[in-house]
């Protein structure tokens, strides 16, 4: 079985084929992040403009590293959302296309579920699972129990974790993305110079906070002597910000591995499997710390490779191909859902939008 995956609902254009055995056949990524880059940010308007330009070639390039054509595949996947609703119109339109003109399946992928079920790929992680998503757009614990059987342990009610990163960052006059300069700084800073909160830690549940956080951040910079800040200031913000993230999601993982240990007294044999996908999972600082969760708490922390953790074809397609092994196949008149929570019954968190 092979099927294409196409990735548009953010600010890379993906598109990747994968194989029943968990082969990547290609896997072509086209970052968009010189076309925000002087806007400080993603905006969604040359976002989509960005995918529809770049879509066609992308899927080629795909189709030729794989050395198939497309009446070699079994099924076209593209993220139907969550997600920039006019990047996500781009992908699923070509992959309706594609999948009208040759006769071939089409399942519309809800992105979640891609990063949710990238270890099955990446590590052969089977079933249930404990999943730590912390990305630009998301940061959610999800006990993920098979293809379609998820349930949504805790989620942020205000910001995703890496948009805190990115924000800290543009504060700091550090440019886009956020995320790895901050990281890079934190390097020379000591974390306790500034105190920072730690929003939720300590509280029940898994939920997450982060825009105390980053007010915090913000009125430590006003805070500072005139000519402020200096490199010394903007190292130890970034350190104190990365240590203060990092108890944070220590502190919620350990409550979802309680409640999921609570949860699958039958089926789980220890140790429990933590995976960590999403941009923030690179940050080698909160992988350090969740090592040390793990190492202390009888579980097995899976990071999938960065090029798997981040936004990608193939975690599309094969998600795609799951879904078509179990006849979930969508029709034609599928329509892009801006949002799309992979647990309908979660509830609601406060404030969430497009993260839920
Ligand atoms: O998964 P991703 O590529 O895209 C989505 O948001 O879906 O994640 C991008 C996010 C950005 O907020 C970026 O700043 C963050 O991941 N990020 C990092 C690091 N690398 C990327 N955050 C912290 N440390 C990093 N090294
Ligand atoms: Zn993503």
């Amino acid at each position: 079985m092979r099927v294409l995956g196409i990735e548009t609902s953010c600010d890379e254009t993906a598109a990747a084929v994968v194989d029943g055995e968990g082969g990547i056949l290609a896997n072509v990524i086209l970052s968009q992040v010189e076309d925000h880059r002087p806007y400080g940010g993603i905006v969604p308007e040359v976002a989509a403009r960005a995918h529809l330009q770049a879509v066609d070639a992308v899927v080629a390039r795909a189709m030729d590293d794989a050395g198939l054509a497309f009446g070699d595949l079994d099924g076209v996947a593209a993220t139907g959302g969550p997600g920039l609703i006019g990047g996500v119109i781009v992908g699923v339109m070509t992959a309706k296309a594609i999948a009208a003109v040759h006769g071939l399946p089409f399942l519309a992928v809800n992105h979640l579920e891609g990063h949710a079920l990238t270890a099955g790929l990446s590590d052969g992680v089977g079933f249930p699972y404990l999943l730590l998503l912390v990305s630009g757009g998301h940061c959610q614990l999800l006990a993920v129990r098979g293809v379609g059987d998820y349930t949504r342990l805790g989620t942020t009610i205000d910001d995703a974790l890496g948009e805190a990163f990115d924000k800290t960052a543009k504060m700091l006059g550090l440019g886009y993305p956020g995320g790895p300069a901050v990281e890079r700084a934190a390097r020379d800073g000591d974390p306790d110079r500034f105190p920072l909160p730690r929003p939720l830690k300590g509280r029940p549940g898994c939920d997450f906070s982060f825009s105390g956080l980053k007010t915090a951040v913000r009125q430590t910079i006003e805070g500072l002597p005139p000519g402020a800040p200096t490199a010394q200031d903007v190292a130890d913000i970034c350190a104190a910000f990365q240590a203060a993230a990092g108890d944070v999601l220590v502190d919620r993982c350990g409550h979802a591995v309680a409640r999921f240990r609570a949860d699958h007294p039958g089926p789980v044999t220890l140790p429990v499997t933590l995976v960590v996908a999403g941009g923030v999972a690179a940050n080698a600082y909160l992988r350090g710390r969740l090592e040390f969760l793990a190492r202390g708490g009888d579980l097995r922390l899976v990071a999938p490779p960065m090029a798997l953790c981040t936004d990608n074809g193939a975690m599309i397609a094969w998600a795609g191909l799951q879904r078509l092994r179990r006849g979930l196949e969508d029709g034609l008149d599928f329509a892009p859902r801006p949002r799309w929570p992979l647990d309908p019954d979660a509830p609601r968190a406060a404030g969430a939008g497009i993260k839920a």
